[in-house]
C-alpha cells in the first residue's frame, strides 16, 4: 500500500527563491531561465520536486508576493514561454514543478483593484474589503505585517473609504465571500495546471476570509480571531476539489501561519482540505532536544489521528537560515539536515542550505525588504570566480565566504555540506522506511534525539546529538552507519556513541 502513496508523500521539495537563485540576462536578478539551466544541479542533488516563489507580473512592493497578473510572467524573470520550458525539463527528469498561488491579496497595481478603487459603484468594488468610517480612525486595531506598526486599513481619498490589507498598502487584501473572486481566482489555478504545474504553495491561506464585523483583537499582528475559520475551510474545500479534478495528483501545501500544531492539523480536514501544511513550531524551536522532541510528539499527537501527513522545514525566505538561528556552526547545520530529512513527512530545503550558507550581513544601505528579510534571500554562489557564476553584480550581497561555500567547490569536495545533503537524499530514496515508514522515539540520553523509522522488514534508526558532547546510546541488534552528518565512520559497524553535534542514520547489518 505505501508504495502506491502519492508521490507528494515520499518527496523532497526544494523552495527556490528565483531572484536570488540564478541570473541569466545580467540584470543582477535570478529569472527562470537561470532555474532552467540548473536543474542538473538539483537532480544530481536528489531532490524530487521544486517549489518557485512568485515570478508573476508584480511591481515587486513585497518582491512578487504583490501580484499584478496572476496568468503570466514578469519581465524581469522572463515570459510565459521560459516558464513552459522549464516546467517541459523539470519533468523530463523527474522532478514535479510547484508556484506560489498568493489568494490573500493582490497588488494594488493589479487591474482588479484599480477598477474596484475607481469609484464606490465600479462592479469590482465588492472584489476587495472596503468600509466606511471617519478618516482619522481606523475600522479596527488589526495591524499590517511588515509595515512598523501601520494599520492594516488604508484611507482612499478618492472614494472616502478604508481598504483592508494584512500585508503592505500595495497588497488589498481580496474580499473571499464575493462568489465572483472565488471563481477567477479559481480560474487562475486552472490556468497554471492546465500548463503542468504539479501543485501549488498557497500562501497565508488561513488568512483568506474576515470575521464579520472586523471586531478589535488581543493580537492585532498574528491572532487568528480576525478570521471566519469554518468560511476559510470551506474555500480551501473548493480549492482541493478543483486539485483533485485534475489528472497526475497536483497537490496544496498551506503556508497556515497558525503557531498551534493542533489548527494547522485542522487544514487537512477529513482528507477533503489542504494535502499538506506547513507546520511552523518545529521552525521556531531551538537547537534543543527536549523542545524538538516536543514539537516531533506534538505533530504526532494531532496529525496521525486524521491521517494528516506532516511537512517540515527549517528555513524559507521569511526568516533568518536555521544555521545562523542555531549559532553558526556548520556541525549543528550537519546534524540538522539529518534530523530534517529523516523525520516522518515531506522535507522542505530552501536554496542555498545544501552548501550550509548562514545569512547575508546586509548593510543599512543595500536593505530593501520592509519586513526586514534581505540575509537569507541573499544569492546562491555558484562557484569561486568573482561573481560567483552570476553575469553581474547581483542585487543583495553574498553571503559569507562565497568562495568555498558555493555549488562548484562542494561539488569537488566529498566532505562538504553539499555531499552530505546528496546522501542522505539517496538514502531516503533507497529506503521505504525512510520515505513513509512509521515513527517511534527511542529511549536515549539527555540531548539527544533518537528514533526509528520502519516498514515492513526495512528499518532505519537515527540519533540526533544536540549536545557537544559524546553520548554513548546502545540500539539493539547490529547496525551500519548508512549516513553520518560528519561522514566519520559511514559504512562501518556502529560503534556504540555519537559524537558532539553528531547525527548519524543506521540500518541493519
Ligand atoms: C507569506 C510569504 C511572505 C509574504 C507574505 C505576504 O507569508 O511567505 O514572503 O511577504 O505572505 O504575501
Amino acid at each position: 500500500m505505501p508504495e502506491s502513496a502519492p508521490w507528494w508523500k515520499s518527496a523532497v521539495v526544494y523552495q527556490i527563491y528565483p531572484r536570488s537563485f540564478a541570473d541569466t540576462d545580467g540584470d543582477g536578478i535570478g529569472d527562470l531561465e537561470g532555474i532552467r539551466r540548473h536543474l542538473d544541479h538539483l537532480q544530481w542533488l536528489g531532490v524530487d520536486a521544486i517549489w518557485i516563489s512568485p515570478f508573476f507580473r508584480s511591481p515587486m512592493a513585497d518582491f512578487g508576493y504583490d501580484v499584478a497578473d496572476y496568468c503570466d510572467v514578469d519581465p524581469i524573470f522572463g515570459t510565459l514561454d521560459d516558464f513552459g520550458r522549464l516546467v517541459h525539463e523539470a519533468h523530463e527528469r523527474d522532478l514535479r514543478v510547484l508556484i506560489d498561488w498568493v489568494p490573500n491579496h493582490t497588488s494594488d497595481q493589479h487591474p482588479w483593484f484599480v477598477e474596484s478603487r475607481s469609484s464606490r459603484d465600479n462592479p469590482k468594488r465588492d472584489w476587495y474589503i472596503w468600509v466606511d468610517g471617519s478618516p482619522d480612525t481606523p475600522p479596527d486595531n488589526w495591524k499590517a505585517a511588515f509595515s512598523a506598526g501601520a494599520p492594516a486599513w488604508t484611507w482612499d481619498e478618492r472614494t472616502c473609504q478604508w481598504y483592508l490589507h494584512l500585508f503592505l498598502a500595495q497588497q488589498p487584501d481580496l474580499n473571499w465571500r464575493n462568489p465572483e473572486v472565488v471563481a477567477a481566482m479559481h480560474d487562475t489555478l486552472r490556468f497554471w495546471l492546465d500548463r503542468g504545474v504539479d501543485g501549488f504553495r498557497m500562501d497565508v491561506v488561513h488568512a483568506l476570509v474576515k470575521r464579520e464585523g472586523f471586531p478589535d483583537v488581543d493580537n492585532p499582528w498574528l491572532s487568528t480571531d480576525r478570521f471566519d475559520e469554518p468560511a476559510v475551510h470551506e474555500r480551501i474545500r473548493g480549492f482541493r476539489t478543483l486539485l483533485d479534478g485534475y489528472p497526475g495528483d497536483r497537490v496544496s501545501v498551506g503556508e497556515v501561519f497558525i503557531l498551534s500544531t493542533a489548527r494547522v492539523a485542522e487544514y487537512y480536514g477529513n482528507n477533503d482540505e489542504l494535502h499538506l501544511a506547513f507546520n511552523f513550531p518545529p521552525l521556531f524551536a531551538p537547537w534543543e532536544a527536549a523542545k524538538w522532541r516536543k514539537r516531533v510528539d506534538r505533530v504526532v499527537e494531532e496529525f496521525d489521528p486524521r491521517g494528516a501527513w506532516p511537512t517540515w522545514v527549517l528555513s524559507n525566505h521569511d526568516n533568518p537560515r536555521h544555521r545562523t538561528r542555531y549559532g553558526g556552526s556548520e556541525a549543528r547545520a550537519r546534524a540538522a539536515a539529518v534530523l530534517l530529512l529523516t523525520l516522518r513527512g515531506t522535507p522542505f530545503l530552501y536554496q542555498g542550505e545544501e552548501l550550509g550558507l548562514t545569512d547575508a550581513e546586509v548593510p543599512p544601505e543595500r536593505q530593501v525588504d520592509p519586513g526586514g528579510r534581505d540575509g537569507c534571500r541573499a544569492p546562491i554562489p555558484w562557484d569561486a570566480s568573482p561573481l560567483h557564476g552570476w553575469p553581474g553584480d547581483p542585487w543583495l550581497p553574498w553571503p559569507p565566504e562565497p568562495d568555498t561555500r558555493n555549488a562548484e567547490v562542494e561539488r569537488d569536495d566529498a566532505g562538504s555540506v553539499l555531499h552530505l545533503y546528496r546522501r542522505l537524499l539517496a538514502a531516503r530514496r533507497n529506503s521505504p522506511a525512510l520515505r513513509l515508514g512509521d515513527w517511534a522515539p527511542l529511549p536515549s540520553p539527555d540531548g539527544v534525539l533518537a528514533y526509528q523509522r520502519v516498514l515492513e522488514d526495512d528499518r532505519r534508526v537515527v540519533i540526533v546529538n544536540f549536545t557537544d558532547d559524546s553520548h554513548p546510546l546502545d540500539v539493539a541488534g547490529d547496525c551500519a552507519v548508512e549516513v553520518a552528518s560528519d561522514g566519520v565512520g559511514e559504512g562501518e559497524p556502529y560503534s556504540g556513541t555519537v559524537d558532539g553535534n553528531q547525527a548519524v542514520v543506521l540500518r541493519r547489518s
